[in-house]
């Protein structure tokens, strides 16, 4: 246990409704923590905001993490310096990545909490926390290995103007692949073609979705990564190619609650598709491996993503709403200091 001696954090109180989440968590003000042996203090510059944490503050037991305790300081990935160390290997001053707190400065086990001591020759340290972390393993590993992606593969990608859709459409399109991206709104989907040079993007809001997509994939999807859920997948299910391939990422379309299975799930059968769940804690012993291939195509600038940052601790909770509002293009993260 880390003893404590000032630190804000924000701590969950209540299970949030919808994304009500200031009724539910509270910014609490805490001694600085010391580090016990094994362990490290990060203060951090940035926090990484992830919608998956939205499924760890409902009570449920079935999910991929245990639920969040009530009373307790919410997790999250932090991208920071090392202020002291008790674990071989970290020295103050450190620039390291982590999965600690919400928090001014995160107290965690360097056995237990992803800790690495990042390459500070890349140009942007943010780029620790989109292409070159979670976010560009999942993106890498659920297009190439899960989805099976071929060159001249028709790939859809949801929430494709978000830090994992926007990276795994990119990838897509590395790899030889024809990429469409969905997003909400005009704005995203003009930034989809325009800047990320995707082959075409599909607005969620559109009344009939699925027509859409068969407009835009006349031969069939080939491999649907998955983000999303819900609706969505529904329209997708008959416009999978036979023997395509989902890789299913997220639903983010309700993390609040158990989901039923789609609607169309008699399109599995007769288009014979593979669904896939995955999850990035399985590969991210792999970190340095996918952490290079991913950095050579951000060095040819071929993989790229903006940045949604939020000024401010405080301002956390708005900043994390938005990714259920859908109001970040790219990578949502708070700067801390
Ligand atoms: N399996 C894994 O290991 C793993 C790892 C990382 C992330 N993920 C998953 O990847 C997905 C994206 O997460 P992220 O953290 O990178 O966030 P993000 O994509 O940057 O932001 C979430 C986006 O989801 C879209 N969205 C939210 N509610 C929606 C709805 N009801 N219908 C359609 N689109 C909706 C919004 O975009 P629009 O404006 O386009 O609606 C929003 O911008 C999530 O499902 C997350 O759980 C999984």
């Amino acid at each position: 246990m880390c003893r404590m001696t000032g630190n804000r954090a924000w701590r969950l109180d209540a299970h949030p409704r919808g994304e009500d989440f200031a009724s539910a968590l509270t910014l609490i003000d805490l001694p600085e923590p010391v580090p016990a042996p094994g362990q490290v203090t990060i203060t951090a510059d940035y926090l990484s905001l992830d919608a998956g944490t939205r499924m760890w503050m409902t009570p449920r037991t079935d999910s991929y993490q245990p639920p969040i305790p009530l009373g307790s300081i919410v997790p999250g990935q932090v991208l920071g310096r090392v202020i002291a160390s008790q674990a071989d290997g970290f020295a103050p001053g450190d620039l390291v990545r982590a999965f600690g707190q919400w928090a001014d400065i995160s107290c965690v086990d360097a056995a237990t909490s992803g800790l690495v001591k990042l390459d500070e020759s890349v140009a942007d340290p943010l780029l620790h926390l989109g292409p070159l972390g979670m976010n560009g393993w999942t993106a890498l590993v659920g297009i190439e290995e899960v989805g099976r992606t071929q060159p001249g593969d028709t790939v859809l990608v949801s929430a494709a103007a978000g830090a994992t859709g926007m990276l795994a459409a990119q990838i897509a399109r590395i790899l030889g692949a024809r990429a469409i991206g969905i997003a909400g709104g005009a704005r995203k989907c003009v930034f989809l073609t325009e800047d990320l040079g995707l082959d075409a993007a599909i607005d969620h809001r559109t009344p009939d979705v699925a027509a859409a997509v068969a407009a835009a994939a006349p031969g069939g999807v080939n491999v649907y990564f998955e983000n999303v859920g819900g609706a969505l997948l529904d329209a997708v299910l008959p416009n999978m190619a036979h023997y395509g391939r989902i890789a299913l990422c997220g639903l983010v379309a309700n993390y609040a609650e158990v989901q039923p299975g789609p609607a169309r799930f008699d399109q599995v059968l007769a288009r014979r598709l593979q669904i896939t769940g995955f999850f990035s804690p399985d590969f991210a012993h792999r970190g340095p491996e996918l952490t290079a291939r991913l950095r050579t195509w951000v060095d040819k600038g071929q993989l790229t993503m903006p940045f949604a940052v939020t000024d401010g601790l405080d301002n956390l909770l708005t900043a994390y709403a938005g990714l259920f509002e859908g109001t970040n293009i790219g990578k949502t993260v708070v700067r801390v200091r």
